[in-house]
């Protein structure tokens, strides 16, 4: 088995997403460009993994480590190009390594199974493997030079010639270099170039002029894109999606309007689901078999379970765990609350920081008012209680199994099960008052 260190350059400036966000955790499908890359390398199961990371880019180690505990860090003082981040992580390259795989993090759709290609083209004896890409509108791209079929040198666009300019054959930013060969390529790169960086792309003109072999490995131009500014950035979330609903719908999910229905990296979704128009799924969401998610929800940390219906119009924010044939209806806000089996909140409700037992029924209006502008408090609903419309429950507040509130109650204490509480002004009735009124007038 030839061993594996895979490096992660994000360092750069990446001036052109004018942000104050590193480029690397912009996000795409909820998750940040570095975090695909980080998802990629644990499933490749590459030995080692080195992230060069900007000075003082803390959140952008935090974001890797999260998925890849193992990782080591290294720090590039200054941005002088991707040979010298790569240089950066010296420490882990001497460590020694068969294949040195290295990887941007602004390109975040790079697959294990690319990786392993370019590590089967080290193995048949390339010092190095250049990921390659077709591209119709190559502009910003690194091309590849061609003699006799056989790559010679990779010229960046701002010091290529007309003649170069025009060729189609790109760096899509992922290369493998051989272990034993990396460490001299590395040092003889110079920053004689129009913007004065140590290019990682020289390492194939050196590599050529000592003989060794080097291999243009062809990919998709959708696995290798790279993301420089916000356009780039919005076309990796909209491949994102594409490649989501398709899956979802190759997994047996109907999506009435695929292009209108948007995931996110950790999605999971049954088989028999309905998603119905204009569905935007935050992160942390989990959609049990046979649920229907009506138009226009937004819906974020939630778990849906088993022949569900949420919406139209919902909102479910994290930890909205909905049971088991449970009708969750327009306008009705669900927060940090389980909604047990076959319950139904069918209208203009918010319900926070709860439990709502199996069968229980929540008239329209309800609100639990669960934050005394201090501090949150909990709200129990017993199995199939029955809470009227318009009613405030504030908590902490208990309502027993097959408790009754009247509608329009104001509770503020707990209700004993199956009792009925009214916590309201009696109707006063004045007759003929009205007709008074209008005669003094
Ligand atoms: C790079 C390639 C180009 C290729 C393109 C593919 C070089 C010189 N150019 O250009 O051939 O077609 O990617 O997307 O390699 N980085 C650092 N430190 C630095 C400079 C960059 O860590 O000093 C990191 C960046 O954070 C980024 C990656 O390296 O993740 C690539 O840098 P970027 O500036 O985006 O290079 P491109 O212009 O896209
Ligand atoms: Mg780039």
């Amino acid at each position: 088995m030839r061993t594996s260190l895979a490096v992660v350059l994000a360092a750069g400036e990446g001036k052109r997403v004018k942000s104050s966000l590193p480029k690397v955790l912009h996000r795409v499908g909820g998750l940040p460009l570095i975090g695909h890359v980080a998802t990629t390398l644990k499933e490749s199961g590459v030995d080692r993994a080195a992230v060069v990371i900007a000075p003082g880019h803390e959140a952008v180690r935090a974001a890797v480590a999260e998925i890849l505990p193992e990782a080591m860090f290294f720090t590039q003082a200054e941005p002088r190009g991707t040979a010298h981040a790569v240089h950066a992580a010296r420490q882990a390259l001497e460590q020694g390594a068969d294949d040195v795989l290295v990887l941007y993090g602004d390109t975040p759709f790079v697959t294990s199974a690319g990786l392993e290609r370019l590590r089967q083209a080290l193995a048949a004896g390339a010092a190095i493997a250049v990921g390659g890409v077709h591209l119709e509108d190559p502009a910003g791209y690194g091309r590849l030079i061609l003699e006799g079929g056989e790559l010679v040198a990779i010229r960046e666009e701002r010091d290529a010639s007309d003649a170069e300019r025009a060729l189609s054959f790109c760096n899509g930013g992922i290369m493998g270099l051989s272990g034993s060969a990396i460490l001299d390529l590395l040092d003889a790169i110079d920053d004689r170039n129009d913007q004065g960086e140590f290019y990682l792309t020289d390492a194939v003109a050196l590599a050529r002029g000592r003989g060794l072999r080097v291999a243009a490995v062809e990919f998709s131009a959708a696995e290798l894109l790279g993301v420089n500014d916000r356009i780039q950035l919005a076309e990796a979330e909209r491949l994102f999606q594409e490649s989501r609903r398709a899956a979802a719908m190759a997994a047996g999910a109907t999506l009435i309007a695929p292009e209108t229905v948007f995931f996110s990296h950790d999605t999971k979704i049954g088989r028999d689901v309905t998603i119905e128009p204009n569905v935007w799924l935050g992160p942390g969401v989990t959609i049990a078999d046979g649920v229907i998610v009506r138009g226009f929800c937004h819906i974020e940390g939630a778990s849906i379970e088993t022949g569900a219906i949420v919406g139209p119009f919902a909102r479910l924010r994290p930890g909205a765990l909905i049971g088991r044939h449970v009708h969750i209806g327009d306008f009705v806000e669900i927060k940090a609350a389980s909604i047990d089996e076959g319950a139904k909140i069918n209208h203009l409700a918010y319900v926070g920081d709860a439990h709502v037992g199996a069968g229980a029924n929540i008239g329209a209006g309800t609100i639990v008012c669960n934050f005394d502008g201090v501090a949150k408090h909990r709200t129990e609903i017993g199995a199939r209680a029955f809470v009227g419309s318009n009613t405030a429950l504030v908590a902490p507040v208990t309502v027993g199994d097959g408790a009754y509130i009247a509608t329009g109650s104001v509770i503020t204490e707990d209700v004993a099960p199956d009792a009925l509480a009214i916590a309201r002004e009696r109707q006063v009735a004045k007759p003929g008052w009205a007709a008074e009124r209008r005669k003094k007038r």
